[in-house]
């Protein structure tokens, strides 16, 4: 099947209107997963001179977006967690490993956190993976790839907290 965004957008909201919990969640990975094998998607929205990050979709009433990124280079991201948003990652070419970590320490507004890796997970084309509210993780990538990316409500997510590898 072919998507746009007009259609992804609207089975995204469907899905998170009759599931709004985790499976609902879920769904909307599978559908990622589908989409990130949908050549003709990646080729209208995902192209090579396409910026590293763009809003494709950002839906007014339940405040989830849909992004998509073109990475050109390897790129090495800092332990993160999207506050209390949840995310979900679908790549679309070249690879992404994303590591997961556990708290060690928690962080304060001023003192970022201390974090020990537990497990790292590869993501490769037509994989996506959910990241729940608070789950911290960091991908990283050696080579060039593109990613769609949705945020499951990025205006209330809150402050982000830093945190640290020990
Ligand atoms: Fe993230």
């Amino acid at each position: 099947m072919t998507y746009t965004v007009e259609t992804l957008s609207q089975q995204v909201r469907n899905t998170l209107l009759a599931d709004p919990g985790l499976s609902g969640r879920d769904t909307v990975r599978a559908l990622l997963e589908e989409v990130a094998r949908d050549s003709a998607f990646a080729q209208q929205y995902l192209g090579d001179d396409q910026p590293q990050r763009k809003l494709l979709y950002q839906d007014p009433d339940l405040g989830f977006a849909i992004l998509g990124h073109v990475f050109h280079e390897a790129r090495r991201t800092q332990p993160h967690d999207h506050g209390s948003s949840w995310a979900i990652y679908a790549q679309i070419a070249g690879v992404t490993t994303m590591d997961g970590w556990e708290v060690v320490e928690p962080a304060t507004a001023e003192t970022p956190g201390k974090v020990r890796l537990r497990d790292s997970a590869t993501l490769t084309p037509g994989t996506a993976r959910v990241y729940n509210e608070g789950e911290i993780h960091s991908p990283r990538r050696e080579g060039s790839a593109k990613l769609i990316r949705i945020e499951g409500n990025p205006n209330q997510s809150g402050p982000r907290l830093a945190w640290e590898p020990v």
